[in-house]
């Protein structure tokens, strides 16, 4: 009995300290509270049948044990819950993957979701905790820098290269509703244009000193349109910092038939709009990652696996967790170099 108070006034607080980031009415706390319960109920029991027995205490061990096992499945399930992913490449034959980018396949998706984006995703762990702010700290001071922010959805970026001080900062992407969007957060301190990764742009070349991308590059199949246009419009020495999902975690999320290649895939966002967006996307792999930079001309400086920041961790413990010993997103910086400017 009194190993049971003692267990439960150990654990009843630091379960309930842990579960309030996922609000106290979800599954796997009402879950153990139920077990922890039960425990209490059977200690008491058999501490009035026959005191000192520990039988009972056992049994409920074993339920408080299974209940937590339950946990992960529950976890898991919540994973599925915000986001669900299919691969419908269908071997590499699916028609959309031989279109090459004659249609911008998130346009639709992005033009549901980007109210909801921009309300949304600067709070969001993957997002505010994890890629932004590593996409911030390789991109480095941009003050006096001319600036291409490429796929800037509602102009995140845009503003932070506005506010470091960037003597020019040009924004485009697909979706007009975004470009609204980043209209209204940036004001006229930037130039935006809606504009498809997939096609040349129409910007002279030589122009800009930076070319930054955030998670937008993954929804073109054909990688070497896009980074031939920002090799184009680079000076010379320019840079780029582009943020892509990383291999393993967009591996684990779309389960394409190999980890080869480049898979078409769908995933449901569930976690910005109250119905579930479809948002299609490709499956990329390392080589599919890494050789079309080298082929467009660029000369690979840094490649960054991120983590999320600290203040992830009093707020999504879990997500904390997960993100810091798995990786979800990587930053690659490239330099434009005379010599590959020679080739071009
Ligand atoms: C995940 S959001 C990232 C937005 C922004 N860079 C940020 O970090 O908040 C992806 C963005 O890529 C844009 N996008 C998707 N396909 C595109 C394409 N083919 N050309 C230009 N932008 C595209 C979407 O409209 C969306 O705004």
């Amino acid at each position: 009995m009194a190993y049971t108070v003692v267990t439960l006034a150990i654990y009843l607080p630091l379960e309930t300290y842990a579960s309030i980031p996922y609000g106290l009415t979800n599954p796997f706390y009402l879950v153990d509270l139920v077990a922890m319960g039960l425990m209490a109920w059977g200690a008491w029991r058999s501490w009035r049948a026959r005191p000192g027995s520990s039988v009972s205490v056992m049994i409920a061990g074993c339920a408080w044990a299974s209940a937590n096992g339950g946990r992960w499945r529950i976890d898991a399930a919540r994973d599925r819950r915000t986001r669900t992913a299919y691969c419908h490449c269908n071997g590499c034959q699916d028609k959309r993957m031989t279109d090459n980018d004659d249609i911008p396949i998130a346009l639709e998706a992005y033009e549901k979701l980007a109210h909801a984006y921009s309300a949304k995703s600067e709070t969001k762990a993957e997002n505010g905790y994890n890629e932004h702010p590593a996409m911030r700290s390789c991109i480095g001071s941009v003050d006096g820098l001319a600036v291409l922010d490429a796929g800037c959805g509602p102009g995140f970026l845009t503003r932070d290269l506005v506010a470091g001080g960037a003597r020019r900062v040009v924004g485009f992407d697909i979706s007009p509703t975004m470009i609204e969007i980043a209209r209204e957060r940036v004001g006229n301190d930037a130039e935006f244009m809606i504009a498809d990764l997939a096609k040349p742009l129409d910007l002279p070349g030589d122009v800009f000193d930076l070319v930054v991308s955030s998670l937008a590059i993954d929804y073109v199949r054909d990688w070497s349109v896009p980074l031939a246009e920002f090799h184009r419009v680079l000076s010379d020495n320019g840079r780029l910092v582009m943020s892509v999902q990383h291999p393993m975690g967009s591996y684990q999320w779309f389960q394409p038939p190999s980890a080869f290649g480049v898979h078409y895939c769908e995933t449901e966002w569930k976690g910005f709009t109250d119905e579930p967006v479809v948002v299609p996307d490709y499956y990329r792999s390392f080589e599919e990652i890494i050789n079309p930079i080298i082929k467009a001309g660029f000369t690979l400086t840094n490649i960054h696996e991120t983590r999320p920041v600290d203040a992830l961790r009093a707020i999504d413990p879990r997500k904390y967790a997960k993100n810091s010993t798995f990786p979800t997103f990587m930053v690659l910086e490239a330099v434009v170099s005379s010599a590959s400017l020679a080739r071009h």
